[in-house]
């Protein structure tokens, strides 16, 4: 199974918001998360995207946990799941992208001498081993010269002053997905009668449906059940990548020990009220809802104005802003206490936008989208490119 990342990484600066290819087929985006799996189903039309159905599912209960809980299951499970959202959602759809979870992949830049690409064929490999801690003939590799962009001088030589090697340098974008994480996504492709046509890393496709346009830095905030990812793109380019061990599962779980609630419930009411205050409860319970629910966010934001800080300091610029995407930027309230936490502007993502739909549609995507953004982004490449 080929899984192609360099020239993701081209298109997301080429093809955001350009027109995608004429009439044609539908194309699916599956992302198949740690908590719940999306899949949203596009047609090129006249040179746009038209959002034909797109759906959720739970995993949890696959796995005899609640919903909103991060699950393991096998992959016959998985496929059962995909084949119910699918049916659920109509989908007509078989052929698509699927993403790949940023924590089954690595990504990193290398710094290599300028070198004919048959040499540096041969030398990833064997670089590679120095970023990767496993054997290297257990995982895929996919790379990418990052193009120098004319009369720019990269932020790395802003930092350090430049060397003859750096001067005549490039840097490659290296990624290495483990073959048993591929092999466990064709068993599930497999069963449930998709044929995917791509893998993609769902940084990728976060940024390509929710970046617009802009050359300037930004950073995404990918807030999931168990982890939350922190990544900083410019110019299409993932300059930085962290990944968070708590997410939106933690929250929850705050909240039923704070109120003495299950998880089902807890879950519930944090996804209705959030940080906004109901009248459904009393103030002393308000206050409680509201602690809870910061208390994970409060974390979220100050390792995001961390890395916001490190950045600035490394390449000597500021990220422009920051956009909020995951099922846990849905959270209601989130948009004010985002502003007054971090340091530069915010905002939800919308991927949605990018897709024709019908007017009725908007809010309900609007408020779903930025759980979405990884399918989108997925369907989009796979429109865009064919
Ligand atoms: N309206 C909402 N308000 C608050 N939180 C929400 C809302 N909708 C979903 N969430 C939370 O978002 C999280 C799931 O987000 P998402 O679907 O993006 O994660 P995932 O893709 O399954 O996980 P991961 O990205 O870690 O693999 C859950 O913790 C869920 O409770
Ligand atoms: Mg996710």
């Amino acid at each position: 199974m080929a899984f192609s990342l360099g020239s993701v990484v081209q298109k997301i600066s080429s093809l955001v918001g350009k027109g995608v290819k004429g009439g044609g087929e539908s194309v699916l985006g599956i992302d198949i998360g740690a908590s719940s799996a999306k899949i949203v189903q596009l047609r090129p039309s006249r040179g746009a995207a038209v959002l034909e159905t797109y759906g959720e599912i739970a995993l949890g209960p696959f796995g005899g946990q609640p919903i909103g809980k991060a699950v393991k299951i096998p992959p016959e499970k998985t496929a059962e799941a995909l084949l119910d959202v699918m049916r659920e959602a109509n989908v007509t759809a078989t052929a698509g992208g699927l993403s790949i979870p940023f924590s089954s992949s690595l990504v990193s830049v290398l710094d290599l001498p300028s070198v004919q690409p048959e040499q540096l064929k041969r030398m990833i490999p064997i670089e590679a081993r120095k970023y990767i801690p496993i054997p290297v003939n257990e995982v895929t590799l996919d790379w990418f010269v990052i193009p120098r962009e004319e009369g720019e001088q990269s932020a790395f030589d802003r930092v350090e002053k430049e060397t003859p090697l750096q001067a005549k340098g490039q840097e490659v974008l290296l990624v290495a997905i483990h073959n048993d994480v591929l092999q466990n996504y064709q068993i599930i492709a497999a069963q449930a009668g998709i044929t995917i046509n791509f893998h993609e890393i769902e940084i990728f496709s976060a940024i390509r449906s929710s970046v617009g346009h802009g050359i300037a830095p930004v950073l995404i905030v990918d807030l999931g059940a168990a982890t939350t990812k922190i990544y900083i793109v410019e110019r299409g380019i993932v300059r930085l990548s962290h990944l968070l061990s708590i997410g939106g599962q933690h929250m929850t779980e705050n909240l039923a020990r704070s109120l003495n609630w299950d998880f089902e419930k807890a879950e519930r009411i944090k996804r209705e009220h959030g940080l906004v205050t109901s009248t459904a409860y009393s103030p002393e319970e308000n206050d409680k809802i509201r602690t809870s629910v910061l208390s994970t966010l409060t974390r979220v934001f100050s390792e995001v104005n961390r890395v916001l800080l490190s950045y600035g300091q490394r390449y000597n610029k500021n990220v422009s802003r920051v956009i909020l995407a995951g099922g846990g930027a849905s959270l209601p309230g989130l948009s004010e206490v985002a502003h007054s936490s971090l340091s530069v502007e915010v905002e939800i993502a919308n991927p949605f936008v990018h897709a024709e739909a019908p007017a009725f549609l908007e809010k309900v995507l609007r408020d779903i989208g930025p759980g979405f953004a990884v399918a989108v982004g997925v369907a989009l490449r796979k429109l865009k490119s064919g």
